[in-house]
């Protein structure tokens, strides 16, 4: 069998590609007492001022997959978070599944012990790609930081088409377990978590549709829906998932998001994760807002369905 997937050269870690935040944004920045309303403006669907975003839509689908823009850490929340919803909403629209913005802070959940997702816990969330659902993945996962914490929390990135290279050349038979669709945990609020909508959810870890690559991951919500079901997980699987924890464990980037830094991450191609951390007492606690971007648009304007 032959796919058309990217046959690149293995190549391992990667340099983030950090892009400067659109120049027109600073000179139409609302000021801070005018920035709440002008937030809520724009997260209605309200006009948006005019910027180039095609450097940052070229990064992120056609070369790094990513791109870091960095914000003055001196901007209010609310004029960060306008600027974020700017940019996001040029790329595609912002979807509501979660809130158009989530605030990813510890509220005090443990995942293991509930349905919870681990983006309201303080624990390391392993790599993965965003959404358990097999109908839904979003684009563009983007994460705007507020308060990069007090310990622990890095983040952390990985290149899934690199993994795949690397994968051909070292453990070639891991390919066909990883396009065989494995039943996922149902965590996304809303939907039914019984045995058969459990057995529904089943996604492969790669797949291509007419834009490229497809890479699903979250290797805690697979191995749980196997628990769920009353399967053990097939020892075949744990080869593969043992693969790519390994190969991310080496490969991946590891960085801390400063205040102001805004990450975009194409969700068909990129890994992303985060360390355990902590907030301590009497310090800003920890705060990312995390974003998904549907419909997300080329530099030519074409709408490009990244959706699975
Ligand atoms: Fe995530």
């Amino acid at each position: 069998m032959t796919h058309s997937l990217p046959s690149s050269r293995a190549t391992s870690a990667f340099a983030l590609c950090r892009i400067p935040i659109p120049h027109a944004l600073r000179r139409c920045l609302p000021k801070a007492e005018h920035a709440e309303a002008a937030l809520d403006q724009v997260l209605r669907g309200g006009p948006l001022p005019a910027i180039h975003v095609e450097r940052i839509s070229d990064a992120l689908a056609k070369t790094s997959g990513h791109a870091v823009l960095s914000a003055p850490p001196s901007w209010t929340d609310a004029q960060l978070r306008w600027a974020y919803v700017v940019v996001l909403r040029h790329l595609g629209q912002l979807n509501d599944r979660y809130g158009l913005l989530f605030d990813v802070v510890d509220r005090g959940l443990d995942h293991t012990k509930s349905n919870a997702p681990v983006s309201k816990t303080r624990a390391a969330t392993g790599m993965h790609t965003d959404s358990s659902d097999a109908t839904y993945n979003p684009d563009v996962v983007a994460l705007l930081c507020l308060q990069p914490g007090s310990v622990g929390g890095q983040s952390l990135l990985a290149d899934a088409e690199g993994l795949l290279a690397r994968m051909r050349e070292s453990s070639p038979a891991l390919e066909s377990v990883a396009r065989k669709a494995w039943p996922r945990d149902v965590v996304t609020p809303g939907l039914a978590h019984q045995q058969a909508s459990i057995e529904a959810n089943s996604i492969p870890v790669i797949a291509e549709d007419d834009h490229g690559l497809v890479f699903r991951y979250m290797r805690f919500w697979t191995e749980r829906a196997m628990v769920k079901l009353g399967r053990d997980v097939p020892k075949e699987l744990t080869s593969l998932l043992d693969f790519i924890d390994a190969d991310m464990a080496k490969n991946a980037v590891r960085f801390d998001l400063k205040r102001g830094q805004m990450l975009l991450a194409n969700n068909r191609r990129m890994v992303h994760g985060r360390e355990a951390f902590e907030d301590v007492t009497g310090s800003a606690r920890r705060c990312l807002v995390r974003a998904w971007v549907d419909g997300f648009i080329d530099s030519r304007r074409l709408p490009l369905s990244l959706r699975a």
